[in-house]
């Protein structure tokens, strides 16, 4: 079985003391392909470095809404440089979120129209970070085109909303929440989904799946999103694997075999 983490933050702090056993446990654990995703430059070019040295590494760069308070034209322009490497396959993680309002929503608007645009002209797709501001996304993204390479990652709303961003072309990505025993929306929007659209993450390391839930999260923890959302399509585990993985592919435009030098011979 052969997994892809769509998204995971192994360029946070929270893994500068055991990164290598970290890799080490997702690929034993059969994950043998990760999006490692930025979040302002400093995580983006920590992102970058860890893929140029990892068979199966991708990185993703960009400005998380959090941060758009800070950006400045200058940090667009150096986004637009990190671009050009063959391992920074995508721009994000971007979008709105209205929840913590760290940035102010004008200011989370405006950086994220401008790294769409970018997204645009680069010809990458986009990781699409969205919480409570549904509405504003859609307008967002619609006013950029409404057409999307990319995916709304850690997807957390209705299975109606859910068609909107379907209608743009993006991905919908599941990550650990679908485990949760209390998950209400998850488990209905999961099979409502075109079987092509879904990918899975983990969010690493937040939102730590079920059994795991409270523990550091890690890529090696994808194989029980993996299971459950099994569960909820009424496949084996290892269809969802691959299917997630032929969709990961597609929507990042990455080889759909696996890498040879990440299949058995990584430590
Ligand atoms: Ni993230």
């Amino acid at each position: 079985m052969r997994l892809f983490d769509t998204h995971c933050h192994l360029n946070d702090e929270a893994y500068q003391a055991d990164l290598a056993a970290v890799l080490q446990r997702a690929r034993a654990a059969g994950v043998v392909r990760m999006l490692v995703v930025g979040y302002d430059l400093p995580s983006s070019q920590r992102a970058l470095a860890l893929a140029a040295a990892e068979a199966g590494v991708y990185a993703a760069v960009g400005i998380h809404p959090h941060e758009a308070a800070a950006a400045t034209a200058g940090d667009l322009e150096r986004l637009e440089e990190m671009l050009a490497h063959p391992k920074a396959v995508a721009l994000g993680e971007i979008g709105l979120d209205y929840h913590y309002e760290n940035s102010p929503r004008r200011v989370q608007q405006e950086v994220f129209r401008a790294q769409l645009a970018l997204a645009r002209k680069a010809g990458k797709p986009v990781v699409i970070h969205g919480r409570e501001a549904h509405a504003d996304l859609v307008a967002a993204l619609q006013a950029e085109g409404g057409h999307y390479q990319g995916v709304m990652h850690c997807y957390s709303g209705s299975k109606e909303a859910v068609r909107e961003y379907l209608a743009m072309n993006l991905h919908i990505s599941v990550a650990g929440p679908v485990t949760f025993k209390n998950a209400r929306k998850l488990p209905e929007v999961v099979p409502a989904l075109p079987p092509d659209r879904l990918l899975i993450e983990t969010d690493a390391p937040y939102l730590t799946p079920h059994p795991w839930r409270g523990r550091r999260n890690e890529p090696a923890y994808l194989v029980a999103v993996a299971e459950r959302v099994a569960e909820l399509l009424g496949m084996t585990t290892e269809a969802v694997a691959e299917l997630t993985w032929k969709n990961g592919a597609a929507c990042f435009g990455l080889p759909a075999e696996t890498p040879f030098d990440c299949t058995g011979h990584t430590g």
